[in-house]
């Protein structure tokens, strides 16, 4: 029986994570940890404890206690907020890795799952289909920590047997939990201030072209990727997953079709400079021959979606 550890039980993909591992492994065997309190849903269905990821001793100590045999690490700093504060941001996204990591290699928590990113690539690759094997030299300290996380997961894999799995997620839109700092968080935004406000300014321009994938595909994506037999993994870095490419003012068309009234306007900040160094799509060939990568939501039904899960969170 697996013992389950989600580490950012309180962030956007951890609490939509916990949920649907609970419902695979039995509520008490996945345990939630945060440091912050987690939404209610993820609090009341099963443990739940405050965990720093950054504390060494604590972690090991959590692990070998409840007897853990698989961990999700999603603690990290985005990319817009890693911006502000680049020293420290390197310092808690490669210190929660490489104690995740240790803890996997000094224990029974040999199976690590660890998101890389789209942040991984800069404005030195090709753009478009960005492939699997390409040239990676990020302009951003998320992008510059993704990468080296990208090669330590690999090296603990090769080195200490660590089962370490990754992919590279594209920008994640969700509805229960909203990202906090990421330079794809307009895709979120632009829904709450659809339906609160019937308008969006938008920080990127009209035509960023940027990858992007449902909460709903990211999760089933992730729990295929983590059940699949290791041995037909080619990667021990991080699989590129594509997702659907849109651009802003093509998102804003999409919601016009359910909220005619709605209006866009454009003012790009700091963000449009990363989201310029990013690719504006990806190849995932290599994710789909090896475990079956699948994008079941497209832009009509994503937004459909979005639409009407934020109503009825806000009744309105
Ligand atoms: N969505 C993230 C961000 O914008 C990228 O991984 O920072």
């Amino acid at each position: 029986m697996e013992k389950i550890l989600v580490i950012g039980s309180s962030g956007q993909i951890g609490s939509e994570l916990v949920l649907a591992l609970r419902k695979i492994h039995g509520d008490e065997n996945v345990f939630a940890t945060d440091i912050k309190y987690p939404p209610e849903e993820v609090g009341r269905s099963g443990p739940f404890q405050i965990l720093d990821v950054l504390d060494f001793q604590n972690l090991l100590h959590f692990v070998v206690r409840y007897k853990i045999t698989q961990v999700y690490n999603l603690a990290a700093v985005l990319s817009g907020n890693a911006e502000k504060i680049p020293l420290q941001a390197w310092d808690i996204n490669m210190k929660a890795l490489m104690n995740t990591l240790e803890a996997a290699r000094q224990s029974d928590a040999k199976k690590l799952f660890w998101p890389s990113s789209i942040a991984v690539f800069g404005p030195t690759t090709p753009r478009h289909e960005t492939p699997q094997l390409t040239v990676m030299e990020p302009n951003t300290v998320y992008g510059i920590s993704k990468v080296a996380g990208e090669r330590w997961g690999e090296y603990y894999n090769k080195r200490y047997g660590v089962d370490f799995r990754s992919v590279r997620y594209p920008g994640l839109i969700s509805y229960k939990t909203e990202p906090g700092g990421g330079t794809t968080d307009y895709a979120v935004e632009i829904f709450f201030d659809a339906i609160k406000k019937g308008s969006y300014e938008s920080f990127l321009s009209e035509d960023t072209a940027l990858p992007m994938m449902f909460m709903d595909d990211a999760i089933a994506n992730t729990i295929e990727l983590m059940q699949h037999d290791g041995n037909k993994l080619s990667l021990r870095s991080s699989y590129n997953i594509a997702g659907i490419s849109f651009t802003p003012k093509q998102l804003a068309e999409e919601i016009k079709k359910h909220i005619p009234e709605f209006s866009i306007s454009y003012n790009p900040d700091f963000r449009q400079a990363i989201a310029d160094s990013w690719p504006a799509s990806i190849d995932e060939s290599v994710a789909q021959k090896d475990w079956g990568v699948k994008t079941e939501f497209n832009l009509q039904k994503m937004t459909k979606v979005m639409l009407e899960k934020i109503k009825e969170q806000l009744k309105v």
